[in-house]
């Protein structure tokens, strides 16, 4: 018993894992010159995605791809992306550790 839920674990990190460097490689094409290669914006008017919490990011992506949220370019953007991609994409910049310092 003890062995099979070890196994369920590891079964459930490696997809987690899978899910993050999928995301990772998805973002670095169709993401990245926006809301930059760690989810720091590097477009003035893209907000950070870095650190987001995944339930947020892939939830504002369904808004996006089902029109209930509207923007010129998201909307577009997210209109093709499958539930999967959208859990990936949402894996990978919830993986991103930031660090906040008050000014
Ligand atoms: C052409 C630039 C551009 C690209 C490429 C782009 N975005 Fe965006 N994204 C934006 C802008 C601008 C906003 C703010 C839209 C708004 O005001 O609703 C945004 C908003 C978002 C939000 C909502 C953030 C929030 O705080 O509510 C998410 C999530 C997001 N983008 C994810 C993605 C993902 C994932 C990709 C790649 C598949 C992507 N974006 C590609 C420009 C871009």
């Amino acid at each position: 018993m003890k062995k099979f839920v070890f196994f369920m674990v590891l079964c459930a990190f490696n997809s987690f894992a899978d899910d993050v460097a999928d995301g990772r490689a998805k973002a670095d094409t169709a993401c990245a010159l926006c809301h930059g290669p760690q989810g720091v914006a590097t477009m003035p008017g893209a907000p950070n995605l870095a650190g987001q919490q995944a339930i947020y990011l892939s939830e504002q992506l369904k808004n996006y791809r089902s029109g209930k949220r509207q923007h010129e370019k998201m909307s577009y953007i997210a209109k093709p992306l499958t539930d999967a991609e959208i859990e990936q994409l949402a894996a990978w910049y919830s993986a991103i550790k930031v660090t906040v310092e008050a000014p």
